[in-house]
């Protein structure tokens, strides 16, 4: 079946900072879809009789791809706005007692479900997700996404040094995450991240473990957390006294390569930008989390000197939204303490293509080129009063950054996934995949 969209579209493939030509912009374009393939897409005048005998559909607002969560914990979703602490306490007070919920995994299938919904209804179409050490969380996460036809990664947590009933062990962990990736290889749009929680959660043994798991499964992705509260990089050090940094730790082990994505990185030293950068390792930066667990601001300055790869996470739930939209503004501000300025076209850039490379979907999704699926979100800049007489007659970056900085879930009018429309905000419906859609 092949459909047409037609209305202003924006996408950036790589990063506009070394080549501005990575921005592609049709003020009055038009997306040819076919069986969820984009086939074509340009101005609608070069393109229209070639496709004249297909419907069109008019979109009013600026269709871009997709958003790409790369770093997102499902079960902290109820989590969110937990007043008072940072990483260490808030994970010990908040967050550990919220996992421990997901042994039953009728809890875990009820929140998977509205997990994914409020990505849809955000925009966000791909994600790399932390479950947590439950191997049905896995389960839980994976079927809600097929049910949606979404891309996410994700992976049991391991997590062998955790508190009381969020343990594992090294044997079950390996039989567990070997049984996972077997069940889940190849269905739906559907990858498995190993994922130990952080350094000071897994014993070495269990460390050596994930080193060796990532090292024979070729098509699975390594996703952790690095460098992001001054306490938990003080425990780390104490601990691997022998190491040289905090990223050392997860290199001895075998946790560092271009298909490692690491969260935070607040604090790294040169050292570990060079190594992240010779990697090819990615950083998913998360300034709404950084900003709420005072954990300190990203520094965007010192990743491009060292030419790490970025994408952006929000973090739910020490992250405060969703919206990957709103953390694009967020990362401005939070770069710009830092005395970084981030561009509105690289922001959306993080927020679309720089994230599917990070999860190794770049020729998949994030940039709305011909022979990507066609995941897709209309964004509407008149979305609230404020909004509308910000963008009124403004030029298209001026645009961009005000939704960045002034628009969340309000301006996501629709989100599509493979052509078909998941989330409608003016009817608030969604549109489970098996049934037809609008
Ligand atoms: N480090 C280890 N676990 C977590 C977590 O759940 N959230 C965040 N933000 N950092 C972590
Ligand atoms: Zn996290």
């Amino acid at each position: 079946m092949t459909r047409a969209w037609r209305g202003a579209i924006l996408s950036v493939s790589h990063d506009p900072a070394l080549d501005p030509a990575a921005v592609r912009h049709e003020a009055d374009g038009l997306l040819v879809v076919e069986d969820g393939i984009v086939v074509a897409r340009g101005p609608f005048a070069d393109l229209a009789e070639r496709f004249a005998d297909v419907p069109v559909e008019r979109l009013d607002g600026l269709i871009v791809p997709g958003f790409v969560d790369c770093h997102v914990h499902y079960p902290q979703m109820d989590s969110m706005a937990a007043h008072g602490e940072q990483l260490l306490d808030w994970l010990e007070r908040h967050i550990f007692p919220a996992e421990r919920a997901f042994a039953d995994p009728a809890h875990a299938r009820a929140v998977a479900g509205v997990f994914c919904d409020e990505l849809l209804r955000n925009g966000t179409t791909s994600a790399l997700v932390f479950p947590t050490v439950h191997a049905h969380s896995v389960d839980a996460l994976f079927e809600a996404a097929m049910a949606r036809a979404m891309r996410l990664v994700g992976g049991k947590v391991l997590m062998d040094w955790g508190p009381p009933g969020l343990c594992d062990t090294v044997e079950t962990a390996r039989a567990e995450t070997e049984a996972l990736i077997a069940k889940w290889r190849g269905r739906g749009r559907l990858g498995y991240a190993i994922t130990p929680r952080f350094a000071l959660t897994s014993s070495d043994d269990q460390l050596a473990m994930a080193g060796d798991l990532l090292a024979r499964h070729r098509d699975v992705l390594l996703h952790t957390h690095l460098s992001e509260n001054t306490r938990e990089c003080a425990q780390v050090r104490a601990r691997f006294t022998d190491a040289r940094d905090y990223l050392d730790v997860y290199d001895r082990f075998g946790l560092v390569g271009a298909r490692s994505v690491f969260a935070h990185g607040i604090h790294l030293s040169g050292h570990e930008c060079a190594r992240l950068a010779e990697s090819g390792a990615g950083i998913a930066v998360c300034p709404s989390s950084n900003l709420f667990l005072g954990s300190g601001m990203f520094d965007f300055t010192q990743a491009a000197e060292f030419g790490v790869r970025l994408g952006l996470g929000s973090d739910v739930g020490a992250g405060t939204t969703f919206s990957l939209l709103h953390t694009a503004g967020l990362a401005y501000q939070a770069g710009l303490a830092r005395g970084h300025r981030l561009d509105p076209f690289r922001a959306l850039w993080l927020a679309t293509a720089a994230g599917a490379a990070l999860l190794h979907v770049e020729d998949r999704v994030g940039a709305l080129g011909e022979g990507q699926e066609a995941d897709f979100v209309l964004l509407d800049p008149a979305a609230t009063p404020l909004l509308a007489r910000r963008t009124r007659g403004a030029a298209l970056a001026e645009t961009l950054f005000a939704l960045q900085v002034l628009g969340d879930d309000r301006a996501v009018s629709r989100t599509y996934v493979m052509g078909r429309c998941a989330w409608d905000r003016d009817t608030a419906r969604f549109h489970p995949f098996s049934e037809p859609g609008p």
